[in-house]
């Protein structure tokens, strides 16, 4: 399926780059705009993000959940990392009207 259509990336390709940042670091938080460093691509519009933290969330899990992670340790991390999503989308909201005020 198509996810971002300004670069024309599908939730595969997001999901195979995904794993392997994963791979090298299951820690780390991931966000859109390191997938997207990873291809080659940045985001134009971005408004495809926030499906991309969706997919981020998700195959996260489901990393964690097919190695022998902790509960307490994937747990703790995905709390994190929604949380920092969450904050983003916070702030991308709010900047979002502060133009719109502006304009
Ligand atoms: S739809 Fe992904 S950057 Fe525009």
């Amino acid at each position: 399926m198509l996810v971002c259509s300004c670069n024309y990336i599908t939730d595969k390709e997001i999901r195979e780059v995904i794993v392997e940042l994963l791979d090298q670091d299951c820690w780390q938080l991931i966000v859109p705009a390191k997938v997207y460093h990873a291809m080659g691509k940045r985001g134009r519009c971005c408004g495809c993000f926030p499906n991309v933290v969706d997919i981020i969330i998700k195959t996260t899990e489901e990393y964690h959940a097919e190695r022998h992670s902790t509960s307490a340790e994937v747990i703790d991390y995905m709390s994190r990392l929604r949380q920092f999503h969450e904050e983003n989308r916070r702030a991308d909201i709010e900047r979002r009207q502060q133009r719109h005020r502006a304009a």
